[in-house]
């Protein structure tokens, strides 16, 4: 009697242990199954945020064209500046590469070198197609370019460096330059090469206020201004 009692209680107890084995199997599936559709969204939204940031990258480059296309149609107004930014950004990625920078930072100062004067397009005609020498209010207008041009840019946060190369370009090494009268090394490297290349397309092209220099002259020109208002070493590396 009593080993009866024992074996239906201990069948029993099995009974319980199966049915809390099937239970506890059912819930391991069922956690599988969440995490398997887990993992599933988890991939989605990897591949949203892939595919929203591609579309950000080709926004941000659509909008660096636009600027690009609007720096053209500025420069195509005069024809003592149409070509001067290509030739500038040009000659900068040169420059840029023999002074040992990186392919990718010389790509953002030839960029730079391309959008360096879009700040002239907040600039009156009166004062930036002036052919008589400006007066003094007139210079402080003109010298806004570079913050204006540098703000025109801002949005675009893939061109950070870019921009601070465009705030920078008039800036001279004695410190006497704009718009924050910095000095030596504390101009970026981009903005200092920028300066000199753009000094030598304006000497050896025809601009209302001088003739065209010969290439020879206008480097005897920048290596007088090297030390004072352009860099040395980057003179250096143009002459070589
Ligand atoms: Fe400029």
């Amino acid at each position: 009697m009593a080993g009866q009692v024992g074996l239906s209680q201990a069948l029993a107890y099995a009974r319980d242990l199966k049915s809390l084995y099937e239970t506890s199997r059912a819930r391991e599936r069922e956690l599988e199954r969440t995490q398997a559709r887990l993992r599933a969204a988890y991939q989605q939204a990897l591949q949203y945020a892939i595919d929203l940031r591609k579309s950000y990258r080709g926004l941000e480059q659509a909008s660096f064209q636009s600027l690009l296309g609007l720096a053209n149609a500025l420069e195509a107004k005069d024809v003592h500046t149409r070509g001067h930014s290509e030739r500038v950004a040009a000659l900068a990625r040169r420059i840029a590469l023999a002074a040992g920078v990186p392919p990718a930072a010389a790509d953002v100062i030839a960029q730079a070198g391309l959008l360096h004067d879009l700040g002239k397009i907040g600039i009156p005609e009166g004062v930036l197609r002036k052919a008589g020498p400006l007066s003094d209010e007139e210079w402080a207008v003109m010298r806004r370019h570079p913050i204006l041009g540098a703000q025109i840019v801002a949005p675009l946060e893939f061109f950070a460096e870019g921009a601070v190369i465009v705030r920078h370009h008039h800036e001279r090494h004695d410190g006497s330059g704009y718009p924050d009268g910095l000095r030596g090394a504390e101009i970026p490297l981009g903005a200092r090469i920028v300066a000199v290349v753009d000094s030598y397309d304006a000497l050896t092209s025809d601009r209302p206020y001088h003739d065209v220099h010969a290439p020879g002259v206008a480097l005897s020109i920048l290596r007088e201004e090297a030390g004072w208002t352009l860099d040395p070493e980057v003179v250096a590396a143009f002459v070589d």
